[in-house]
């Protein structure tokens, strides 16, 4: 049981006049027949006995009292308890309880300030690896499971859950930390999501919400078994939910980003896709009509001629708008249509592909157009003896390399091709690098998640 302040200093003024009476009484009792210094020495040792136990509020007073009785009583001349003597022994009384209560209060505020500077950095360290974890771009659950766990132990809570409110009404927990008890009762979630604001049952349960531009995303609970949470908790508990906050944010522009450009990808395959089947339906039929027509109408060598060109002028028109979208790669997959680039190419290209099946369809376009902006760098830019193509689907990834032995000093801000592949695999999710030191060559790894 904690004796409250002020009752602690009337005790130790109570001690001070028991230890008078009782250092009077063995004065006394002693007198004659013990020398004065080993007295002493038991007084001075009661008193120590009395600061390591009692500390410096106890100490003052009590030897105060029992030295002014070892000099009235014990050393001669005796003293007359008369009334000099009572506000003589009053006074050093007073003295001693204040000169104790101001040492004790100034030690405790001295003690409080330690333990918040203390409280204060261990909050700044655990911000401080969250908001690392955030900037590092870890995904959002590890963040979410994070930021759990720090809450738990900044509040010594013995629960911590983490609770995101869908848009159906219902609610998901992302993440829970420490006990499995107490649970996050309904009331509670159902209540933060009324008031939009913080709410708690008693000292056992508490709840805050979490907003995310604007609009209310979530809620952390804390929960304690036996009632501990302290006051200020909603405060304590608002950085936290702020870091929260900002990692949902990052996460879903992150998220949009992607998606928007995937949809710019797809649009432009789109179009492409268009733009091949127009020239195959369209001008390349009525081109190859007017050619047979020519054909059947010729009369002398220059009309023949004229159709003779006409023919290879389809042919390049074939040719170009297999390129905008190769039939190759969508009837047959990308091995084949790896292998038809390899022979189009003017450099000896090694070709070391291996895929157990069709993989899905933006993925194989986007590998193919990487291979072929890479041959094609490789013929304009590197001055390469030979390049290899290496391609596997491991660990639920496509894998895609291709090399070229030329000069190097490939570089993003020299044209749109490459910085255009890096955009078209990162919207499937995927990384683009290219490594390309000067004069050893260029490297181009991707990897690009099968699934999603
Ligand atoms: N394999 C390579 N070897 C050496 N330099 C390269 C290689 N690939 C690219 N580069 C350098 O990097 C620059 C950027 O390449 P990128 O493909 O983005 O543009 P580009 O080929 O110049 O033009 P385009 O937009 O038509 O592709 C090139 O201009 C070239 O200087
Ligand atoms: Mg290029």
């Amino acid at each position: 049981m904690r004796i409250p302040f002020p009752a602690q200093v009337a005790l130790s003024a109570v001690a001070g006049v028991v230890s008078f009476l009782v250092a009077r009484w063995v004065g006394e009792a002693v007198v004659g027949h013990l020398h004065a210094i080993p007295f002493a020495l038991v007084v001075l040792a009661v008193v120590l006995l009395v600061a390591r136990f009692g500390g410096i509020l106890f100490a003052l007073p009590v030897g105060t009292a029992a030295i002014l009785a070892y000099d009235w009583f014990f050393l001669p001349p005796f003293r007359d308890l008369n009334e000099a003597a009572f506000t003589l022994l009053g006074t050093f009384l007073g003295m001693a309880v204040i000169v104790g209560t101001v040492t004790t209060v100034t030690a405790r505020r001295a003690v409080e300030a330690e333990r918040a500077r203390g409280d204060m950095a261990e909050v700044q360290a655990s911000l401080r690896r969250l908001a690392l974890l955030i900037a590092q771009g870890e995904a959002p659950q590890r963040v979410f499971e994070a930021a759990t766990g720090e809450v738990r132990r900044h509040l010594g809570s013995d629960t911590a859950a983490l609770i995101r409110y869908e848009l159906d009404g219902s609610t998901t927990e992302l993440a829970c930390e420490g006990a499995a008890e107490p649970k996050v009762s309904a009331g509670l979630i159902n209540r933060v999501r009324e008031t939009a604001h913080s709410s708690r049952l008693d000292a056992t349960a508490v709840g805050v919400p979490i907003v995310v531009n604007g609009r209310l995303w979530g809620m952390f609970a804390v929960g304690s078994v036996e009632g501990g949470l302290p006051d200020d908790t909603e405060t304590r508990m608002s950085d936290y939910t702020e870091l929260v906050a900002t990692a949902v944010a990052d996460a879903q522009s992150r998220a949009e980003l992607i998606s928007s450009r995937a949809r710019l990808v797809a649009a432009a395959d789109e179009a492409r896709r268009r733009i091949e089947r127009d020239l195959h339906d369209g001008a390349q039929q009525r081109l190859v009509a007017l050619a047979l027509r020519l054909r059947m109408a010729a009369q002398d060598d220059e009309v023949a001629e004229i159709g003779g060109d006409l023919m290879t002028v389809i042919d390049e028109l074939r040719e170009l708008s297999r390129g905008i979208h190769p039939a190759v790669l969508s009837e047959n997959g990308l091995r084949p249509a790896l292998r038809a680039l390899a022979r189009r190419s003017p450099l000896p290209v090694e070709v070391d592909v291996e895929l157990p099946r069709r993989l899905p369809q933006p993925i194989e376009v986007g590998a193919y157009y990487v291979v072929s902006e890479v041959l094609t760098n490789a013929v304009k830019h590197a001055a390469a003896q030979v390049v290899e193509v290496w391609a596997r689907a491991e660990d639920g990834s496509l894998r895609l390399r291709v090399h070229d032995d030329g000069s190097g000093g490939a570089d993003f801000s020299g044209g749109t091709g490459l910085l255009g592949l890096k955009d078209r695999i990162e919207a499937l999710g995927g990384t683009f690098d290219v490594s390309s030191p000067a004069g050893a060559g260029t490297t181009v790894s991707v990897r690009v998640p099968l699934s999603g």
